[in-house]
């Protein structure tokens, strides 16, 4: 096996980023322009990568069309967080906020105006004045295409920094030497089906979340959690898997995203009796309370009789706005909600379910990206040479439930710092390439070599179609601990399953079946450890909601989840309570 190892095409690098989405955009470019060689890797096209499909904004305490201030920011993500989110990483994104977004306008990114030039700001779940008095305008917005718009603009940011691109690539594993220092990847070249060894003096994963574990998803369907594969395979930990975000307006049946944007420009949820429920729910936000509220509060009113239609659904009435605003302000939904709705909103309300959307765990980093680990003694150790950034890593500013508008600001803030981090750290200076344990290559090679060579078994896609079933039947927005207990024993049983899987077509150029069994590898491990950490907190937090233990438990379970691959271990560690400079905001009661 060494010899063959040893041919493998090689590459090396500075730096390799694993994944084009925002965070791995933003980071390539502070890499590339402080002169660093810069490999950044991409399933798909980078504009096509999933920041594309976040709508209504990026949060910053900007106060372009009402007062606003950073800590009123910060108080709100951790209340948002449900306390679980570490205050220095909170502190820092949201004192870095304008200048993250600023910097985004000098780029050109082409948001919406006010009339005297400035950003336009609309309001969004979760964001206040005054320590929750009322709802605040801080979502900075480019129409309901700001993900796309950010998007375009990295790229051609780092196409001008000669950022290398290499387009339709996958991360297989990572490559570490003797001590657990990062130095690489394996990955596959689609469009031959050849394995590289790509080095890197730091590795940079940024391959966003894993939202197509479930059936019902607004992720695209490159969100199959490669990252964390890759992190879990290699023996670290994934951090508070058990916290999903629903988001409360997916279109019925068909899951596609309608932006929290249309209830920032004053649309409202309706039950079948045409009450605007979440007055009951949360008398001051109302259908701005956070997402995990809001979607609680739905799928309460379809379980009590006041669903929509055949009683599966609510609705968002936004025609009140008048055509005008919906044509200017939310282009892109009256298109969606006419195409999967099958409703023109500037006439008719639109079906809507709280449909899986983001991952608030993943893996567990400091606030400079830094990928953390726990030595057997409980000790926190950075993994030398690894960082992670975006939705697949856990910083922990999101904690048990994000804001929205959060995802993208911490996409450009965390991305930037990591960035940063490194380029302080000289690799460029680092003549040579550290020696990689030809064992780590031996095991990603042995992996897909079993891939290869089985004749028979499971269909890639049967399994994948298990693991999505019993996601949705098990970690639904209401969870009980029995529930997650056989959706703990479901997914293990699947294991074995993954394991087996085969295809026929050994074809090498552009091999699909071969992309989606390797897939299918990390949605598994995002399960397993989602549906164990689950099982095992006993309280209702953020997202975790459990019927059986409605309580939040500051005492027992202020504190992190950790899920080990191996053994399906978990381990836990405590919260940060300590800003950085600000005053800590300590837990209370969470209503809106
Ligand atoms: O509703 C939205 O536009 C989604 C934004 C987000 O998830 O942050």
């Amino acid at each position: 096996m060494a010899s063959i190892t040893k041919s493998l095409p090689r590459r090396q690098f500075d730096v390799v980023v694993v994944g084009a989405g925002g965070a791995g955009m933003r980071c390539s470019l502070q890499l590339a322009q402080a002169g660093l060689s810069v490999a950044v890797l991409s399933k798909v096209f980078p504009t096509r990568s999933h920041t594309v499909a976040a709508q209504g904004g990026v949060s910053a305490s900007l106060g372009n069309m009402s007062e606003d201030h950073w800590y009123w920011h910060m108080y709100d993500t951790v209340k948002g967080s449900d306390w679980l989110g570490d205050q220095d990483a909170i502190e820092f994104m949201c004192r870095e906020a304008p200048h993250a977004v600023y910097e985004l306008e000098h780029f050109g990114m082409p948001f919406d105006r006010n009339q005297d030039g400035t950003i336009y700001q609309r309001p969004f779940g979760g964001h206040t004045a005054n320590f929750g008095e009322k709802p605040v305008q801080r979502a900075c917005a480019a129409a309901d295409r700001t993900g796309h718009a950010m998007l375009h603009t990295l790229y051609q940011r780092n196409v001008a920094a000669r950022t290398q691109f290499f387009v339709e690539w996958m991360a297989l594993d990572l490559l570490r030497n003797e001590a657990g220092d990062v130095l690489g990847v394996t990955a596959l070249e689609m469009e031959t089906g050849e394995i590289y060894v790509l080095e890197g003096k730091r590795v940079v994963l940024a391959t966003g979340g894993a939202g197509r574990i479930w059936a019902a998803s607004t992720n695209a369907f490159i969100n199959t959690g490669d990252g964390l594969g890759m992190a879990a395979r290699a023996g670290l930990p994934l951090q508070d898997m058990e916290f999903w975000q629903f988001h409360p307006t997916g279109v019925a049946g068909a899951g596609v995203l309608i932006t929290e944007g249309v209830r920032g420009e004053g649309g409202i949820l309706l039950n079948k009796d045409g009450e605007r429920f979440m007055e009951r729910y949360a008398p001051t936000l109302k259908d701005l309370a956070p997402r995990d509220f809001v979607s609680r509060s739905m799928d309460q009113e379809i379980k009590e009789g006041r669903g929509c239609g055949d009683g599966s659904y609510v609705v968002l009435k936004l025609d009140h706005l008048g055509a005008d605003v919906i044509k200017k302000r939310l282009p892109s939904i009256r298109e969606i909600a006419i195409k999967f709705g099958n409703v023109d909103p500037i006439k008719d309300p639109i079906p809507v379910v709280p449909t899986i959307h983001y991952q608030m765990g993943g893996i567990p980093t400091n606030y400079y990206g830094q990928v953390v680990t726990q030595t057997p003694t409980g000790e926190n150790k950075i993994v030398n040479g690894l960082y992670a950034i975006g939705e697949c890593a856990a910083t922990s500013v999101h904690g048990a439930n994000r804001l929205g508008t959060n995802s993208l600001l911490d996409l450009i803030v965390f991305g930037r710092a990591a960035g940063n981090h490194i380029v302080d750290s000289h690799p460029e200076k680092t003549h040579s390439h550290q020696e990689i344990n030809e064992s780590s290559i031996e095991y990603s090679l042995d992996r897909v070599n079993r891939l290869e060579s089985r004749t028979s078994g499971e269909k890639a896609q049967d399994v994948g179609n298990k693991i999505r079933v019993a996601m949705q039947a098990h970690c639904g927005v209401f969870r009980t601990l029995d529930l997650l207990h056989k959706g703990v024993d479901q997914i293990e049983s699947l294991v074995p399953e993954v394991k087996d899987i085969y295809f026929k077509d050994k074809s090498k150029v552009f091999n699909t079946a071969r992309i989606e069994a390797l897939e299918v590898a990390n949605m598994i491990e995002v399960a397993r450890a989602t549906t164990k950490s689950a099982a095992n907190r006993t309280e209702s937090r953020g997202a975790h909601a459990l019927n059986d233990h409605p309580e939040r438990d500051d005492e027992n379970w202020l504190r992190h989840t950790l899920w080990f691959s191996e053994g399906s271990r978990l381990e836990y560690k405590p919260v940060q309570m300590k800003p950085l400079t600000a005053e800590t905001i300590p837990p209370k009661a969470r209503t809106f």
